[in-house]
C-alpha cells in the first residue's frame, strides 16, 4: 500500500502505512516530528494506537468484538472462562489434554500466603473492595520476588497463574472481611468459579453447594468480559509494564484504573442510579432530562461508549441472558430489569442519544444479574476485574515479548507561561 504524505512548509514525511486485519489503516507518525517538525495531539488517544494487537478486536461501526478472532457470542454460548483465559494466554483455543492441565494448574495456586490476612486487616471494614484487590495485587509482588523478571518466560507464566487462581481468592476475602465473616479457603477439587462462589458465599456453620445456574450465568458474564482492546484499564497495565515493572504491580495499576465510574466502576452506578429511579417511583423521564442538560453533569451510567457506535455485542448478549437467569432463580419481577428496559427504550428514541450514538453498553445490564446472584453493588467493579484479568495478562505478555515496544511516553503541548525570570520573595506582590 502506497505511503500517506504529510506536508509542512517546505517540508514533508512519508509515513509508512499499516494495514489491520479488519480493515483499518493506520500511518506511522513516529518519524514526523523529525521529518517535518510536527507532533500530534489526540485528546483521550481517540484515535491514536500505540501498537499492533492480536488479542482482541472491537469493531465500533458493526457492533462486533472478537478474541483472537473467536467471535463474543460463541465464546459466551460455548466456552468456560479459563477456556477463554488459555485462548487470550497462549492464542489457541486448548485441546482437551491442555484445558485440564491448565485448570488443574491454576487451582493449585488459589491459597494466598497467611500472612496476607494482615493485609485484609488493615483496611477499615468499609473499604471498597477494589482499593483492597489492587492492594492485594500490589502486594503478591513481595511474595514472589523470584518470578518477577519480566524476561523470564516461565517466571511470567507462573505469576500469570498465580494471578488468575488467587484473584478470587483476594477478592472473597475483602467481602468476607467487610461482612466480618471468617475467610474461606479454596477448596480445590471444584471448578474455578464453583470455587470463587464457595468462597464468597459459604460460611464454615452451613454446607454450600453453588446453584449450576449462578455458575453458567457467572461463567457468561466473565467471558463478556476478558479483553476489549486497548480500553483505559489495559493501556494502564501496558503503560505501566512498559517501563518494565513487573506483572503483579502491572495490573494492579489497571484495577485502579478500572475503578473509575467512568469504566468498571460504572456497573455499580448503573444499579444505584436504577434503585435511585425506583426508589423516586420509577419515573425515567427527570433522569434522561438530566442526563441531556448540559449544565447537569449527570450522565445516564451504562449508555455511550467511545468505540461503540452501534450496540455493544455484550449488552445485547446480557440483555437477552438476563429475563432467562431471573426465571431460572426464581425472580418473577425484577422492578430494576423494569426500569431498564424502559430507560432504553426512551434513550433509543431520544434525538439527544440518538444523534450521539449513545447505546446501552456492557455496564447497564450486567449489574441486574450480578445482583440476582447474590452479589452486593460494591463486589460488580471487582467481577469486571475477575473478568477483564485474563486480557490484561495477555495484553501484558504481548508487550513485553515484542521486540519493538519502548516504554511508554506521550508528547505534550506545553501551554504553560512563558520563560521568566525567577523573583526572589521579598519582591513578590
Ligand atoms: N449520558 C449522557 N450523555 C452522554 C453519555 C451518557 N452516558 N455518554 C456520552 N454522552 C454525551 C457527551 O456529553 C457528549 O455530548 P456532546 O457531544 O454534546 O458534548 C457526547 O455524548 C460524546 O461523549 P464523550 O464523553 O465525548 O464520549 P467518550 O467517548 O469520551 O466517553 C464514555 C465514553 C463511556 C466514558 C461515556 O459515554 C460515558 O461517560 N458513559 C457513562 C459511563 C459508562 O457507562 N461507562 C462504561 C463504559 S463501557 C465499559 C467500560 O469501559 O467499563
Amino acid at each position: 500500500m502506497a505511503d500517506a504524505v504529510i506536508r509542512f512548509g517546505d517540508k514533508e514525511s512519508r509515513l509508512e502505512v499499516v494495514q489491520s486485519v479488519e480493515g483499518q489503516v493506520a500511518v506511522d507518525i513516529s518519524r514526523l516530528r523529525t521529518e517535518v517538525g510536527l507532533t500530534t495531539i489526540d485528546r483521550g488517544f481517540a484515535n491514536t494506537a500505540e501498537s499492533e494487537s492480536s488479542v482482541s478486536y472491537v469493531g465500533g461501526e458493526e457492533g462486533v468484538l472478537h478474541y483472537r478472532g473467536y467471535l463474543i457470542e460463541e465464546l459466551a454460548e460455548h466456552a468456560s472462562f479459563l477456556e477463554v483465559a488459555y485462548l487470550l494466554q497462549y492464542g489457541e483455543l486448548p485441546t482437551r489434554t491442555e484445558l485440564e492441565a491448565y485448570q488443574e494448574s491454576i487451582s493449585l495456586h488459589t491459597l494466598l500466603r497467611e500472612d496476607m490476612k494482615h493485609l485484609f486487616e488493615a483496611f477499615p471494614h468499609t473499604a471498597h473492595p477494589m482499593q483492597i484487590l489492587a492492594s492485594a495485587t500490589s502486594a503478591l509482588a513481595t511474595y514472589y520476588p523470584d518470578a518477577l523478571d519480566p524476561h523470564d518466560e516461565e517466571a511470567v507464566d507462573i505469576s500469570a497463574r498465580r494471578l488468575i487462581a488467587k484473584t478470587p481468592t483476594m477478592t472473597a476475602w475483602s467481602y468476607k472481611y467487610s461482612v466480618h465473616q471468617p475467610y474461606i479457603y479454596p477448596q480445590n477439587d471444584l471448578g474455578y468459579l464453583s470455587n470463587f462462589l464457595h468462597l464468597m458465599f459459604s460460611v464454615p456453620a452451613e454446607p454450600y453447594t453453588a446453584d449450576p445456574v449462578v455458575v453458567r450465568a457467572l461463567n457468561m458474564l466473565l467471558v463478556l468480559h476478558a479483553d476489549h482492546g486497548q480500553n483505559c484499564s489495559t493501556s494502564a497495565v501496558r503503560l505501566v509494564g512498559s517501563s518494565q515493572a513487573n506483572i503483579f504491580s502491572s495490573v494492579a495499576a489497571g484495577i485502579h484504573a478500572l475503578s473509575g465510574p467512568l469504566h468498571g466502576g460504572a456497573n455499580q452506578e448503573v444499579l444505584e442510579m436504577l434503585e435511585e429511579i425506583v426508589a423516586h417511583g420509577g419515573d425515567v423521564a427527570p433522569f434522561v432530562a438530566r442526563a441531556k442538560d448540559k449544565e447537569d453533569p449527570f450522565r445516564l451510567m451504562g449508555f455511550g461508549h467511545r468505540v461503540y457506535k452501534n450496540f455493544d455485542p455484550r449488552a445485547k448478549i446480557i440483555k437477552r441472558a438476563a429475563d432467562d437467569v431471573l426465571d431460572a432463580l426464581g425472580i418473577d419481577d425484577d422492578p430494576l430489569l423494569d426500569v431498564a428496559l424502559q430507560l432504553e427504550e426512551v434513550a433509543l428514541s431520544d434525538d439527544y442519544f440518538v444523534e450521539r450514538k449513545l447505546y446501552p453498553n456492557v455496564d447497564f445490564y450486567s449489574g441486574i444479574i450480578y445482583r440476582a446472584i447474590g452479589f452486593p453493588t460494591e463486589m460488580f467493579t471487582v467481577l469486571f476485574a475477575i473478568g477483564r484479568l485474563p486480557g490484561w495478562i495477555a495484553q501484558w505478555r504481548e508487550l513485553l515479548a515484542d521486540p519493538t515496544t519502548r516504554i511508554f511516553r506521550p508528547t505534550q503541548v506545553y501551554v504553560g507561561p512563558e520563560r521568566r525570570p525567577y523573583v526572589p520573595i521579598e519582591q513578590r506582590s
